[in-house]
């Protein structure tokens, strides 16, 4: 069933979609589990959700008018080392998630703006799209 717009723009901004700052894409509970076992990636996806509601990080405040999203996904296509997790837009891809990296890229990551290198796996900043290169008409 549809929501009607009014409804969804409601939606929209209970979640605090116009102040998100950057989106987490963590492997987790996957169908095929090839990248790590899936009790270990739930493990991890629980503690990352709790941890973001914890530190405040997962609705905007008037202190800190911006979020930071989660969203589980069922395989990132890596399907290997994992938990797989991706932080945008940084396009910062890590391995090896447990609950311990987990909580560094939490403090190092998206608190301090220090990526946590040992475990990244790539970097790719999504590039701007054509209609952000054209002139302003
Ligand atoms: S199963 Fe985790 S990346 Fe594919």
């Amino acid at each position: 069933m549809t929501a009607p717009p009014e409804t969804l723009n409601d939606i929209v901004i209970s979640l605090g979609i116009p102040q998100i700052s950057r989106h987490i894409f963590l492997c987790a509970d996957q169908t095929k589990p090839k990248c790590c076992p899936k009790d270990e990636s739930i493990t991890v996806w629980n503690h990352l959700k709790a941890r973001l509601k914890e530190l405040g990080l997962d609705t905007p405040t008037d202190d800190r008018p911006s979020c930071i999203f989660r969203t589980k996904a069922n395989c990132l296509r890596v399907c290997a080392a994992g938990p797989i997790l991706v932080v945008y837009p940084d396009g910062v891809w890590y391995r090896n998630v447990t609950v311990e990296v987990c909580d560094r890229i939490i403090e190092e990551h998206l608190l301090q703006n220090q990526v946590v290198e040992e475990y990244v796996l790539c970097t790719h900043p999504l590039p701007p799209t054509d209609e952000q290169n054209s002139p302003a008409p």
